[in-house]
């Protein structure tokens, strides 16, 4: 949801802002524009409507030169994507400019107050008033201009700002929308998130809601909406550069569904101790884990479906029952809390806004908040009562692959944790599990082995419009990833079904036109799949069967099979979710769309 960069320091800023904006790009991609002020102490602009290597071109033929900037790349919220849209925004005299992440929500009635005042506006954007706003309250302080200005506005946002007035620092701020400040050697970064930042430094600051930075290029002052002065605590951050470049692979998403079995020997490593689970950071004493009546989890997207899963690993292992919500609808809904009960919440990022929001929404209504978040310092992280990292580096590709195993793998770690405490898990099947769980990043290793047989199955099916994915019990959720990654990166129709509900309205699609993949490991629910499987067969629709190693008749009834090695039903996720990610990939790589940037889609929602 836009990303924003600013650099203020001895370098030359624009090649550093341009640097950043490409990382930043999978944030949103129909325009950008940067924001140099030069030694003349004049701001220049150059933006326009489309990807970072159109900008690319357009200052290539200037001569932007100074050491204090600004770039945005936009994902349009109110106003078309066009030149004119795109970020920067300057002021009405051309003094003070602004990059503006999230939603400016009472920008009607402010921007009709300023155009009273004979302020006029050449955008549809929201953002446009914010510098306008900031001209109109300048009292010789940028900062207590940006100040004042933010407790007339209501929304999200994160922002940073330039003037000329005061030439020699950016002011910064946020709310609702992630914004990270990276402290160099005489010189001083902003950006939306790490990655975009680890090329100059690992020591990041992270301002809390409402929190103003005057950011100068030796020192940064923090003070909050009142005025009072706020100390802040320097982060080291343990990803390195490397982490978030390509290396070789020809997308991000490839190599992110690779690094799969590193996600789960990371967490493993770092979470069993001795053939044991321990989660020595998760507090939940026996008393509490005793009187436990229900779990809430809340998440969306990818996530959501990684909750899903979760909840029949916990229900399965701890025998406590687990309520699974899209944020979005939680934070809405009537809320039956209790202080007997245990809040999850689950974010890649740590900054969906309608996850954060559903997380506020039942602060100190349950016995503790648990976030289970790959991003470190992110809002989640810092805002939640307790944080289980995920442990899967940076993710860049949209949609999402190795945090969604990050996510699984923590789930059943916390799942085992929980089964112990209540006593529902023996030490034998607790090892047993562990065991087989050490197994799965082998397993893995043997479906990539499998990859030329996906990519050409995804060549005969890329040119079909539509797929039904069937699974049942605990591949239900991975029937809906599978679909969801599907539909994200190739823009082809997906849906998925539990395969029991077929019968109730999805058959009434199926015909020669219209395949379906199905998940059909050799568990408990086998037969039953069988079944349905063999009720698509019979109204000529193509089946695309991921199934067990050892099942030697599923060839015999359908198109195509992918396999996967044999292992406990609960863990077969881990594996099942594998040949659908590469499945989605290769066929959106041979349809030629753009992997890791699909149209519309953006990695991180930080709007509603
Ligand atoms: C967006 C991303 C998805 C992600 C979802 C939730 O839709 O494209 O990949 O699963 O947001 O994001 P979160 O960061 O909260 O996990």
């Amino acid at each position: 949801m836009c990303g924003i960069i600013g650099y203020i320091g001895h370098r030359e800023a624009l090649p550093i802002l341009m640097q950043g904006l490409k990382k930043l790009e999978y944030r949103g991609y129909d325009s950008a524009g940067v924001a140099i002020l030069n030694k003349e102490n004049n701001i220049e602009i150059q933006k326009c409507k489309g990807r970072i290597k159109y900008l690319e071109d357009m200052v290539r033929e200037k001569d932007l030169k100074g050491t204090i900037g600004l770039g945005h790349t936009r994902w349009a919220t109110h106003g078309k994507p066009n030149d004119i849209n795109a970020h920067p925004h300057f002021s009405g005299d051309h003094e003070t400019v602004v990059v503006h992440n999230g939603i400016i929500e009472n920008y009607l009635s402010i921007k009709e107050n300023l155009i009273l005042n004979g302020y006029q506006f050449i955008s549809d954007t929201d953002t446009e008033v914010l510098p306008h706003l900031i001209q109109s309250l300048y009292q010789g302080n940028i900062t207590e201009a940006v100040r004042n200005s933010l407790k007339i506005v209501t929304g999200s946002y994160a922002l940073g700002v330039i003037s000329k007035k005061e030439p020699d620092k950016i002011v910064a701020s946020r709310s609702g929308s992630p914004l990270v400040i990276g402290i160099g050697d005489q010189e001083m970064f902003i950006a939306s998130d790490i990655p975009a930042l680890l090329n100059y430094t690992r020591k990041m600051i992270f301002l809390e809601e409402n929190e103003i930075a005057t950011i100068e290029k030796n020192c940064i002052h923090v003070v909050n909406l009142e005025g009072e002065e706020i100390k802040k605590k320097v982060v080291y951050i343990d990803w390195d550069a490397q982490m978030a470049e390509k290396s070789g692979y020809k997308h991000f998403m490839l190599k992110e569904i690779i690094q799969q079995p590193l996600v789960i020997r990371d967490n493993l490593v770092k979470y069993i101790d001795s053939g044991r689970v321990n989660l020595s950071d998760i507090h939940l004493p026996q008393n509490i884990v005793n009187s436990l009546e229900k779990i809430h989890i809340v998440a969306c997207g990818t996530a959501y479906y990684a909750s899903l899963v979760g909840k029949y690993a916990i229900e399965s292992l701890s025998g406590i029952p687990v309520e699974v919500d899209y944020a979005s609808e939680f934070r809405y809904r009537t809320q039956l809390l209790s202080k007997n009960s245990l809040g999850i919440v689950i974010s890649q990022s740590g900054e969906t806004a309608d996850t954060i929001a559903a997380m506020r929404s039942c602060k100190n209504q349950v016995y503790s908040e648990l976030a289970i978040v790959n991003v470190k310092g992110s809002t989640i992280s810092r805002e939640a009562d307790q944080v289980m990292y995920i442990n899967a580096g940076p993710e860049i590709g949209v949609a999402s692959t190795k945090a969604f195993m990050g996510q699984l793998i923590s789930l059943y770690l916390f799942a085992i944790f929980l089964g112990k405490a209540k006593k529902q898990l023996s030490g034998q099947n607790e090892e047993k599990i562990l065991n087989e769980m050490m197994r799965i990043p082998h397993h893995m290793e043997t479906i990539f082995s499998q990859d030329d047989k996906i990519k050409s199955i995804a060549n005969q099916f890329s040119n079909y419009q539509h797929f039904l994915y069937l699974g049942r019990d605990i591949n239900f959720p991975i029937a809906l990833e599978g679909a969801l990654k599907l539909k994200e990166i190739s823009y082809i129709h997906a849906e998925a079904y539990p395969a029991g509900e077929m019968k109730h309205g999805p058959i009434a699609l199926l015909d020669v036109n219209f395949p379906v993949v199905a998940i059909v490991p050799r568990d408990h629910v086998y037969h039953k799949m069988i079944n349905n499987i063999k009720e698509v067969t019979t109204r000529d629709a193509p089946v695309i069967a991921v199934a067990s190693e050892s099942d030697e008749q599923i060839k015999e009834i359908v198109d195509k099979v992918i396999y996967i090695p044999d292992v406990q039903t609960i863990l077969s996720p881990l594996l099942s979710v594998v040949p659908l990610q590469l499945l989605a990939y290769h066929i959106a790589d041979i349809l030629g769309k753009d992997v890791d940037k699909p149209r519309n889609l953006a990695k991180s929602v930080t709007v509603e």
